[in-house]
């Protein structure tokens, strides 16, 4: 139903965009800016208030990306099942407070009256595991981080890149046997990062940085309203005519140090955007970029990242007990870090009877087969005995797929500069980046780096 309201409002504003533009049918502005999730987002409103001309091109019909926040029809109720937390930081109060989104911190003391049970992932039987107490090992992994305080900030990585940063994360819990009972903790706060323990050191310390373990002792911020999609609907709504929803390039006819043309299909027709500059945010994969007209300098370092699939739901008719938790612990793995592909967590939500599920796999797996698997655990959990069997099948009452989820490359292209080559690129072809392939997966995080080494030159 929600849903419905939705596409309505956005095909709505799409038409208000095409009054917008010129006789000829075309849009002329500032800056353009492809994908409207968490950074395009931001982008967008930043670059508007500091007086630039923007147009936002989204391809789905709502803004947010990984923002996923489902709203009971019945009681109205919302639960957040894609990102739900943001730092205690003065930049996102100042974003909140421009978007009228009212907001607290969380406490961080709190406890809720469930005990999690521990699963195997394969079987969905109980695994005999009680997790170590983390606080010893999350220091003396703070104490590691605290070398490299600029991967806080963005790639900026020392030269040589240090071994350490390069070594899978599996290795380094090895070489530094202190940090070992903090690991259950940091891939928990990890999840889409796939088989964490083969990752280099470095995407788990940029996941897992000094910021996130003084909110997680302090608190996070959180919103306070109706569910994390507030902050994109009163966006879309302070944007108006510049959003373009449900549209994508689909061609790119200049892309120069003069500027660029782009087509643009929407909802009402084709489109062309003429632009100063492009923001790109999009998952920066070769056929996510296709319509951009890659030269092969850019194909070249695009061509190397590969991904993790990451998958949300909220599943109906469970049969588990009213606010059941479950986390996947694996029997036979190096600090039983659970087995992917797999189910990561199975949670109760604030809408009685509905369970939010999440499902990790190291690369990408079709939705059909992810679907499949987690309705086949909800079936195991009832054939075990910790779920009841009810009249009616488990359903879906929400599926997402946020493949592809994390960009990474591998060890020795970091070793070779990577991320030195990835960022030359900023303003190349009146060419910027942001998001989380340039940072990290965290809204707050993109926000703050956004601000810093992007919007400056958008507004120069
Ligand atoms: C389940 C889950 C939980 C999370 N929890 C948190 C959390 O609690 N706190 C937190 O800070 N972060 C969390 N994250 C991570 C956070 O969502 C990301 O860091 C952030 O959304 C990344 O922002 P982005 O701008 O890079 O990408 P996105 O937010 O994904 O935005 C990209 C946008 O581009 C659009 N797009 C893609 N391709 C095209 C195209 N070709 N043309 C036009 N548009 C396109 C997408 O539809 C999307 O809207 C979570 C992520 C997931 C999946
Ligand atoms: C749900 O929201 C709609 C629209 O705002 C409102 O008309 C309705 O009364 C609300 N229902 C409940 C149960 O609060
Ligand atoms: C925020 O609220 C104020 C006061 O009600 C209003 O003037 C303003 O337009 C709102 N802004 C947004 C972005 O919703
Ligand atoms: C890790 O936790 C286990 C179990 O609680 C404990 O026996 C062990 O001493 C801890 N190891 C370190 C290095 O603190
Ligand atoms: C771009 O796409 C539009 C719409 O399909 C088409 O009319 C135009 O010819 C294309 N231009 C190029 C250079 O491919
Ligand atoms: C859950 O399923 C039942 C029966 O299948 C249905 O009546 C109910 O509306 C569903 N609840 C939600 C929140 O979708
Ligand atoms: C489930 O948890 C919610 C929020 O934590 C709480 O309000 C509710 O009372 C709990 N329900 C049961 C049956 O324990
Ligand atoms: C935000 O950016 C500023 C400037 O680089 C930096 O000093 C600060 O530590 C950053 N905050 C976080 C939480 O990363």
């Amino acid at each position: 139903m929600v849903r419905h309201i939705r596409r309505a409002l956005a095909s709505g504003l799409v038409l208000l965009a095409s009054l917008g533009s010129c006789d000829d049918n075309t849009i002329v502005r500032d800056v353009a800016i492809i994908g409207g999730g968490a950074s395009g987002t931001f982008a967008a409103v930043k670059l508007r208030d500091a007086g630039k001309s923007i147009v936002l091109i989204e391809k789905e019909v709502i803004l947010g990306g990984h923002t996923n926040t489902y709203q009971d029809p019945v009681t109205n109720q919302t639960v957040d099942y894609g990102v739900e937390v943001y730092h205690n930081q003065q930049f996102v109060k100042d974003f909140f407070d421009r978007l009228n989104v009212s907001w607290t911190i969380a406490d961080p003391n709190f406890i809720t009256s469930v005990t999690p049970q521990f699963l195997d992932p394969k079987t969905a039987k109980p695994v005999n595991y009680t997790p170590p107490d983390p606080t010893a090992g999350l220091q003396a992994y703070a104490q590691q981080l605290s070398q490299y305080p600029d991967v806080e900030l963005g790639f900026f990585l020392p030269d040589p890149v240090p071994e350490d940063l390069l070594l899978p994360f599996g290795q380094f819990i090895e070489k530094y046997p202190d940090v070992a009972n903090a690991t259950f903790t940091i891939c928990s706060y990890g999840q889409g990062l796939g088989d964490e323990l083969k990752q280099p050191t470095l995407y788990v310390f940029k996941n897992f940085g000094t910021d996130i373990i003084r909110d997680i002792a302090t608190g996070f911020l959180v919103t306070t309203g109706q569910g994390n999609y507030e902050i994109y609907d009163h966006a879309t709504k302070l944007l108006g005519h510049d959003v373009l929803l449900d549209s994508t390039v689909v061609n790119t006819t200049q892309r120069d140090n003069k500027g660029v043309e782009l087509t643009v299909q929407t909802p009402t027709g084709y489109q062309k955007v003429k632009a100063k500059k492009l923001l790109i945010t999009i998952p920066p994969k070769l056929d996510n970029l296709r319509p951009l007209s890659l030269n092969h300098r850019e194909s070249d370092i695009f061509g190397k990242f590969i991904h993790t699939g990451y998958y949300t739901s909220l599943v109906n008719n469970t049969g588990l007990p009213p606010n059941y938790t479950a986390y996947t612990a694996s029997p036979d793995t190096q600090q039983n870090i659970p087995k992917l592909p797999g189910i990561y967590v199975v949670t109760g939500t604030a809408i009685d009877g509905v369970f939010d599920i999440k499902y990790g796999s190291p690369s990408p797996v079709p939705d059909e087969d992810v679907k499949r698997e987690i309705l086949s655990y909800v079936r195991k959990l009832q054939a075990n005995g910790i779920a009841e069997k009810l009249p009616d099948d488990p359903q879906f009452v929400a599926y997402n797929s946020h493949a592809p989820f994390e960009l990474t490359v591998p060890a020795d292209q970091i070793e070779n500069g990577f991320y030195d080559d990835l960022y030359s690129l900023q303003g190349y072809r009146s060419t910027w980046y942001t998001g989380a392939a340039f940072h990290t997966q965290d809204s707050s995080m993109l926000w703050n780096f956004t601000s810093n080494y992007v919007l400056p030159d958008l507004l120069a």
